[in-house]
């Protein structure tokens, strides 16, 4: 018998995070799992699809992306990330910041190099590294601060690292990288030819005074970057999968092959709303996190209240706990308890780690929902209790 499943396919599963969306609509729970608003996007910006659709922007775009959407994206990376980029050589459209990694990484990496990747990761990069046929080298981000540890990093560097990924705010943890750190990343990315390929579509969520930085904007990086965004977090429209890739001609060149031959292009006349969003008046930004920030502080005590260990994030819309001392078998065992008995969908935190036992003692709650959303979470959470031993 022919096995109709590809080794690679074969290689990982579907993805938990998704999955819990699923099982949470089973058990009818608030689902904090998932990454995604449940809160209206901005009028203005659904205005704008409306009056593209009827305007007729409804063929193909141009593969790498409507001229307007790379202007708007040139423009606004000038004012907020210090960067100049040339729209007609260095920008890339593409179906959100996922298409963008596997279309980046596919571009730029062989089979046998090496991907460097911090653990716990935004769980695509574990089998987007798969589909390119790279191997991931994983470097621990250390709790309470999620820190890495300079040697161990040093040391992953060879002659076969192709790229190393960076997600600063970071998805699971809230880590915001420092400038220090991104100096030591891109000293290591220097000396030994490597690409930094940044995925930065949390940017403008930030707390407690932190502040973002391109890791492109270093001295000598600009060149050795793939820097990769997207409208899903900034702008609350994660439905519309609209991303792109800023890099240089010769990356771009690879990586728009590859773009071109997997999905064409990104929705045209959700490219030309996107152009009137990353246009938006600066005012926009400080309200998103603003917003976030209550949510975040609203969510944080009840967990604490409830017995959960808090790791307070600087940015992005997600809260890791650990859970050890609750006893549970494990953390797929605790996310499936919250969900079942109280109706509270979080994401197991092995998930997140290609070593699972490291994400074993810890769960993830994502906060991007309405403040009665959070406060139906509330009421349940204040119900919790670990189970009887
Ligand atoms: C770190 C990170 N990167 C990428 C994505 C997906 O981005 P997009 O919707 O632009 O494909 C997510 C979604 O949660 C994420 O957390």
């Amino acid at each position: 018998m022919k096995e109709y499943a590809s080794a690679k396919a074969l290689s990982f599963t579907e993805s938990v995070i998704r999955d819990m969306t699923r099982v949470c609509l089973r058990h009818k729970g608030v689902n904090l799992s998932q990454g995604f608003p449940d809160f209206a996007a901005p009028l203005e910006f659904k205005e704008a699809a409306a009056k593209a659709i009827f305007a007729d922007a409804n063929q193909y775009a141009i593969t790498w992306g409507t001229p307007n959407l790379r202007q708007a994206i040139a423009e606004k990376i000038a004012w907020y990330n210090g960067l100049t980029a040339d729209p007609e050589k260095e920008i890339t459209v593409c179906c959100g910041a996922t298409e963008c990694m596997i279309a980046s990484l596919l571009g730029v990496v062989d089979p046998g190099e090496e991907v460097i990747v911090f653990e716990p990761f935004y769980e695509n990069y574990g089998p987007d590294a798969i589909l390119c046929g790279a191997t991931p080298r994983f470097i621990t981000l250390h709790e309470p601060d999620w820190h890495f540890d300079e040697k161990e990093l040093t040391r992953a560097f060879n002659n076969k690292t192709k790229a190393i990924i960076i997600n600063t705010p970071n998805n699971p943890t809230g880590k915001v990288f420092s400038r220090e750190e991104l100096q030591f990343i891109a000293d290591l990315c220097l000396k030994w030819g490597v690409l930094a390929v940044t995925d930065e579509i949390y940017e403008h969520i930030l707390y407690d005074g932190a502040r973002h930085l391109s890791i492109a904007s270093l001295p000598g990086m600009r060149d050795q970057t793939v820097m990769i965004n997207s409208i899903s977090k900034t702008y609350s429209l994660t439905g519309w999968r609209v991303g792109w890739i800023v890099a240089s001609p010769k990356v771009t060149a690879s990586v728009r092959k590859v773009h071109d031959f997997l999905t064409v292009g990104a929705a045209h006349p959700l490219q030309e709303a996107a152009a009137v969003a990353l246009r938006v008046g600066r005012a926009y930004y400080q309200t998103l996190a603003e917003e976030y920030r209550e949510r975040r502080d609203f969510l944080l005590p009840v967990l604490e209240e409830a017995g959960f260990r808090v790791y307070r994030p600087r940015g992005a819309y997600y809260i890791m706990t650990d859970v050890a001392h609750f006893g549970f078998a494990d953390d797929v065992a605790c996310s499936f308890y919250l969900v079942e008995k109280f109706g509270v969908a979080t994401v197991p935190g092995s998930a997140f780690y290609n070593r699972a036992e490291l994400g074993k003692t810890k769960v993830r709650f994502a906060f991007p929902k309405k403040i009665e959303t959070l406060q139906m979470a509330a009421e349940r959470l204040r119900k919790f209790k670990p189970p009887q031993k």
